[in-house]
């Protein structure tokens, strides 16, 4: 899959034939000038993920089972390189216009990763007071984290505002507050929504009618009124449709709504299309095609803003597309246990660390890290938590036996920043491999961590 983007990408043969798939309204002279663009762009090293080197699974040469050797399992493991290189390949896409890349830190939140994407010149997409705290604590500017609250007290609103953050509201209530508050002395944006019904699954789609994100576009005379009455300086306008989206299109539709609503608002700074993009979880998945993003979705945004009258910058706050391939939860076979009709690998770890397959039946590919060479056979691997725990139904996996090491892939995105206690286990430690080396950037939880916070009465 990651071979195919590379030729795509570097190949203006390919990209031709792309262009007469899709691209028939463009120019030839424009088209032109992309591909020599595109040519002149440093290559990327797509090869970025856990492979077999010499029968042994290496992550950045690192030998996989020396992790778990190290520090225990279960554990999350991150590539730093590949987080960057999809930092990469995003600011390559957009490379016509002033992007600003927003990382939406709820995808994964440790310190460590923040410190790395901010040297790489990202800002946050931050949606809770503490995640700007944190993000502060890594050294961003409060100017470069959008705060994205959403149904929270107007008082965390006026701690952002405390903090220096970029202010983004997503609801007429703390707008008309903001005004009475502020009037034009702080600026904020506003989160719109669009009626647009775009995601992987339900619970993942942030943009339509019935979702209680954003403000309904069609709520646009109560904003404008509201806007005039208490002065409000709008500085930005703001849609996010949902995860994993894998149709260009969505990215244009939200565009044009937000080219129509935007010349109602004069001091507009940036427009921020969120995020979507989809990575993929399995061999043969869709992805979001982001190269053609950048080019259609980049060339409609300056045409916007010449007849703006101004340059904005164009933000994307992606989430997923930089951490979730970047990450693997490593866990330990406790048990296989064959039964009439499944055999199942017990593993130390379950949902209480990945929710996402529970959650959103989300698929993550699994490898048994141990034994690379063995038969394939089918299993289905569950959890050690006490509640229905799949991480993978019906897989065919090299054999697995108890004590082998396996491999939970696309596990950086909401992985860690979702896991939690249930059942009174511990969640995992956290390494981040850069610049070749592996370091713990999160130690394993301990006993002391659950009491933590606990009042013991007497009874
Ligand atoms: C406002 C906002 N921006 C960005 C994101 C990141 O989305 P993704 O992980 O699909 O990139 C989310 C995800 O929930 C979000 O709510």
């Amino acid at each position: 899959m990651n071979l195919k983007t590379k030729i795509t990408l570097s190949t203006p043969k390919l990209f031709f034939k792309k262009i007469d798939e899709g691209f028939l309204n463009q120019s030839r002279s424009s088209l032109i000038q992309d591909v020599i663009r595109r040519k002149n762009q440093p290559k990327l090293n797509f090869f970025y993920q856990m492979e077999l080197v010499n029968g042994t699974y290496a992550l950045q040469s690192i030998d996989v089972k020396s992790l778990a050797g190290e520090y225990g399992t279960p554990l999350y493991v991150y590539d730093g390189e590949k987080i960057v290189a999809q930092l990469q390949h995003l600011k390559n896409a957009f490379s016509q216009n002033t992007l600003k890349v927003k990382y939406a830190m709820k995808a994964l939140s440790n310190i460590s990763i923040l410190k790395l994407l901010k040297k790489q010149g990202s800002g946050i997409d931050a949606v809770s007071i503490y995640e700007a705290h944190l993000a502060l604590r890594a050294g961003f500017k409060p100017e470069d984290i959008q705060f994205t609250p959403n149904g929270v007290d107007f008082s965390e609103i006026t701690a952002g505002v405390e903090l220096g953050l970029c202010i983004n509201l997503d609801n007429l209530s703390a707008l008309e507050k903001f005004g009475k508050k502020y009037g034009n002395t702080y600026p904020c944006g506003l989160r719109l929504n669009p009626h647009i019904m775009a995601g992987g699954n339900l619970k993942i789609s942030t943009g339509h009618a019935a979702s209680k994100f954003g403000i309904s576009v069609h709520q646009l005379p109560q904003i404008i009124q509201l806007m005039n009455q208490y002065n409000i300086n709008i500085n930005g306008l703001h849609m996010h449709t949902g995860s994993e989206i894998t149709d260009t299109d969505v990215y244009l539709k939200m565009a044009n709504l937000f080219f129509d609503t935007a010349v109602h608002f004069t001091e507009l700074k940036f427009i921020d299309f969120g995020s979507g993009f989809k990575v993929a979880y399995k061999e043969g998945d869709r992805i979001t095609n982001v190269d053609e993003l950048g080019l259609q979705l980049g060339r409609a945004f300056r045409d916007f803003c010449k007849k703006y009258g101004r340059m904005l910058e164009l933000w994307i706050e992606p989430g997923k597309y930089l951490v979730s391939e970047a990450g693997y939860l490593l866990a330990n076979v406790n048990v296989v246990k064959a039964t009439p009709s499944v055999t199942f690998v017990g593993v130390d770890t379950g949902l209480n660390h990945l929710i996402r397959p529970m959650m959103y039946d989300a698929y993550h590919e699994i490898v048994n890290v141990s034994n690379p060479n063995g038969e394939k056979k089918i299993y289905t691997v569950v959890g050690n938590i006490c509640e229905t725990d799949t991480i993978g139904t019906d897989r065919k996996l090299n054999e697995v036996r108890e004590g082998d090491l396996l491999a939970i892939k696309n596990a950086g995105a909401y992985g860690y920043s979702m896991a939690s206690n249930y059942n009174s286990r511990l969640r995992p430690a956290e390494v981040l491999i850069w610049n070749g080396k592996a370091q713990l950037i999160r130690k394993r939880e301990t006993l002391e961590d659950l009491l933590n916070n606990q009042v013991e009465v007497e009874i």
